[in-house]
């Protein structure tokens, strides 16, 4: 069971620093699962530094480039994130995909290099709401999983983007369907994401194919985080 908070560009380094260190409380009280950190970028190492060497909590970005160095201007390599302490990165979040015009070719470039490097990747899929109107939902996660590498530190994470911060979640039906269909396209776990909160966590994930959650905005708050944690464990 792995629980992954996305803060997405919230918390700045101060902030970051301050939770981390309430995080690393929590933790001692903690049930028994894999939890994952992905704060922004220049967060990443007041994160690492104030959750220490001691802490199971792993410290993810939310975004890679698949070169070591270079001419890239904005971006950040692996390597750069490894020499931090941070464990992995996430990939083809929706929200790259929508405003930042990430594609399928690029997520799996971004996967395949953070893997190289030693990185975990959690690589996100999920159809939008047109898509899903139209009946276009397998196509989508077919072409969104086909371009995703397959290794054993590579979890995939199901988030329907008209879920994704709008306080809609998919329904256990939808969810349990759509991984299973995942799962029959590639081995690698699937976490759901999108509007997953303390009331929901319990049923979302004790469904058979769900493997943990990524979660935005529950993720931001302390309460809600260790909530949810702890709906992972029980649902174990
Ligand atoms: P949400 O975000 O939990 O705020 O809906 C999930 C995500 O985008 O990873």
């Amino acid at each position: 069971m792995l629980v992954a908070g996305n803060w997405k560009m919230f918390k700045g380094a101060h902030q970051a620093r301050e939770f981390a260190a309430q995080l690393r409380i929590v933790e001692g009280r903690a049930p028994d699962i894999d939890v994952v950190v992905c704060p922004p970028f220049v967060s990443l190492e007041a994160t690492v530094s104030s959750l220490g060497p001691e802490s199971r909590i792993q410290v993810y970005a939310q975004n890679v480039h698949w070169e070591l160095e270079g001419a890239f201007t904005g971006e950040i390599s692996p390597s750069m994130l490894a020499e931090l302490g941070v464990k992995g990165a996430v990939v083809g979040h929706s929200e790259r995909r929508q405003y930042f015009g990430e594609t399928d070719e690029f997520v799996g470039r971004r996967a395949a290099a953070a893997l190289e490097a030693g990185l975990g990747v959690i690589a996100c899929v999920g159809e939008t709401e047109a898509e899903r109107e139209s009946g276009d939902t397998e196509n989508v996660l077919t072409r969104q999983v086909a371009a995703i590498p397959e290794h054993e530190r590579l979890v995939i994470a199901y988030e329907p983007v008209w879920a994704i911060g709008t306080g809609k979640t998919a329904t256990p039906e939808i969810a349990q369907e759509a991984h299973a269909y995942i799962g029959s396209l590639h081995p690698a776990p699937v976490l759901y994401g999108g509007s997953v909160k303390p009331e929901n966590a319990g049923v979302l994930l004790a469904l058979p194919d769900v493997a943990g959650a990524l979660v935005g905005g529950a993720s931001l708050d302390l309460e809600s985080f260790e909530a949810i944690c702890r709906a992972g464990a029980e649902a174990t």
